[in-house]
């Protein structure tokens, strides 16, 4: 059997802005991740996406709240805990979580060294600094980062090495679960290859079993995850493994972030990313059919009346669309014929 470590059922969480609205940025998300498994999440900015993180760490504080829904991390339902409690026993050892442009959040006038004492000290009020150079030395060691990065301000690295030391500071209390947000985005080609390479490696050296990658390019994923789930105003839109998201996708959103060519002999070197014309719906009133129905090409008039519900195609696949599998696939397969 396998064992699942992280399980989030119907999550609903919502922001109240300084106006009294409510923005449900989380809308009855569901989704499991497997010891040993790398689930993938895409979407564009503004899909929800760091929310979720958020969310699903019992990480509430104004102005987000939490509405409804179980988080069970290893087994552990934390959807009710406290946050202080939660800080305490659950964030950094059981779920850690890299924030989207965490490299330009690291302490610029304290050198990495200083900056991990403070990391660990508020864990293990203890442990003493020589423990925590040999600790941090070890795990720069085992992930190719120099030694020498200890002894350096923020300012003196690289973008990507200031990113990756992010990622290895993040591992240091050997969390079961981490999610990283958007580690690649800011990044030239050759650092995005590097903080890639290194999220294998937590999981290939048993530094983390589980990983939450996410990205609002999808096609970045396919090397990457066992999965995919791909958000919209939200709601997942499709839930896949990845090769299945990626050469096969159901949503019309889905197949939009795909760009239009792919050539799955020469892995995806020749994806060409077409941007989806138009922008996703406010969130503070939220269009009552199918989220997607105002940017989709196929939209047909029930798409904007009746409310659009996942539908299982198996044990592991989910799409939220109101046209059937074969449908669909008839309809991109024509389009590829017409474009020859
Ligand atoms: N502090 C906030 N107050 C109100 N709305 C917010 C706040 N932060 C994010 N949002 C809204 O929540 C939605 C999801 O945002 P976010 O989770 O950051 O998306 P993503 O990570 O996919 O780019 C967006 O519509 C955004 O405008
Ligand atoms: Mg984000």
């Amino acid at each position: 059997m396998s064992n699942v470590l992280l399980e989030v059922r119907e999550l609903t969480t919502k922001y109240v802005t300084r106006f009294r609205e409510d923005v449900y940025a989380v809308d009855h998300v569901s989704l499991k991740v497997e010891e040993g498994k790398t689930l993938g999440i895409a979407g564009e900015s503004g899909c929800g996406k760091s929310t979720l993180a958020l969310s699903l760490m019992g990480y509430y504080f104004p102005p987000l709240h939490y509405i409804s829904g179980d988080i069970l991390i290893n087994g552990k339902n934390i959807s009710k805990m406290k946050p202080d409690d939660i800080r305490k026993s659950v964030l950094g050892n059981e779920i850690a979580y890299i924030p989207q442009a965490a490299m330009n959040a690291l302490n610029p006038t304290r050198r990495i060294i200083h900056f991990i004492e403070d990391v660990m000290q508020a864990h293990e009020l203890y442990i003493t600094k020589k423990d925590i150079y040999n600790r941090a030395r070890e795990l720069f060691e085992t992930l190719g980062l120099p030694e020498e990065v200890l002894h350096k301000y923020p300012v003196e690295l690289s973008g990507g090495m200031k990113q990756r030391t992010v990622i290895a500071v993040s591992v240091l209390l050997l969390p079961k679960v981490l999610i990283a947000d958007e580690p690649s985005s800011a990044l030239d080609v050759t650092s995005q290859k590097m903080v890639i390479k290194m999220l294998r490696q937590l999981m290939e050296k048993g530094l983390i079993s589980s990983l939450i990658f996410i990205t609002h390019e999808l096609p970045l994923l396919y090397n990457v995850t066992d999965d995919i789930m791909v958000m919209y105003a939200g709601q997942i839109v499709e839930k896949a493994s990845s090769k299945d998201a990626v050469f096969d996708p159901l949503h019309p959103y889905a197949k939009g972030l795909m760009g239009s060519i792919i050539v799955p002999e020469s892995g995806l070197r020749d994806v060409k990313l077409t941007a989806i014309p138009g922008v996703p719906p406010n969130l503070k009133n939220p269009p009552a059919g199918c989220r997607f129905a105002e940017r989709c090409k196929y939209v047909r008039p029930d798409c904007r009346t009746s409310s659009v519900h996942l539908r299982d195609v198996n044990d592991t696949r989910t799409y939220r669309c109101i046209l059937p599998e074969n449908e669909l696939r008839d309809i991109y397969a024509k389009e590829v014929a017409q474009n020859g």
